[in-house]
């Protein structure tokens, strides 16, 4: 598979069976992935790979959370700015409508939304995560670095037939997350992600992208 066919095919997945994912294929993938740049080469991720029992554990854990009602845990970080401004409010919500819509769920189905949401922290079905955390004291630069490293991580499992999902819905419950982890103090959960193949039967809704001179602007002599 070339770059550009891994690039184009990589999706945000949400449907996964349950066959197993290699250990080997997650150790060729993440010793090639460590090779994503980062400013001076201070490389600040810290990747757990989670499958099996303790992944279960945690899905068990965030499903009882939810089952009670449980509020999120205190945020570690913002998500989202409290208002989002044009343009990216309006590509967010062109985003839910397809998220949503294409799995027959209205707008105005708050219920129905947050049950499908919920599917993050099952994992969409997939056998194995990984969750990705960055020291507290780093700033927005090495955000940006892990960033990168995980667009890497997920364009590699592209080329070993694996499909993912990043997600940030994973910070909210970071503390259930942590109790089966017990990643140190310093680190803050920025994101999980969820490996697996993929279950050809689940949505296959593709999100567009803005026209590129929206996003682009060559200046040339
Ligand atoms: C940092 C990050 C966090 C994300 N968090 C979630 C999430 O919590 N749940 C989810 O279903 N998708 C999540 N996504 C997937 C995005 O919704 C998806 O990448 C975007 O809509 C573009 O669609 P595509 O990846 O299928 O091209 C996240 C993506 C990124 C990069």
């Amino acid at each position: 598979m070339d770059v550009y066919e891994a690039v184009m095919s990589r999706r945000a997945v949400r449907g996964f069976n349950d066959r197993p994912v290699p250990r080997e294929t997650l150790i060729r993938v993440l010793t090639a992935a460590a090779w994503a740049p980062s400013g001076s080469n201070i490389q600040p991720w810290h990747a757990y790979v989670v499958s099996g029992a303790p992944l279960d554990e945690i899905k068990k854990r965030t499903g009882r959370r939810l089952a009670e009602g449980d509020p999120w845990d205190e945020a570690e970080y913002e998500q989202y700015p409290p208002t989002l401004k044009s343009p990216y409010r309006e590509r967010r919500a062109a985003f839910g409508a397809l998220r949503y819509g294409a799995v027959g769920i209205a707008r105005e189905d708050v219920e129905a939304r947050q049950r499908a949401a919920s599917a993050n922290w099952a994992c969409f079905g997939a056998p194995a995560a990984l969750f990705c955390y960055i020291d507290r004291g780093l700033g927005r630069p090495q955000w940006s670095d892990v960033g990168m490293y995980l667009q890497t991580v997920m364009l590699l499992l592209r080329a070993e037939g694996l499909h993912s999902c990043p997600q940030m819905a994973w910070a909210k419950f970071h503390r259930s997350v942590a109790e089966v982890l017990s990643p140190p103090d310093e680190l803050v959960l920025f994101c999980g992600m969820s490996i697996g193949y993929e279950d050809a039967t689940s949505s296959r809704a593709r999100t567009g992208r803005a026209a590129l001179d929206e996003t682009v602007t060559f200046v040339e002599g």
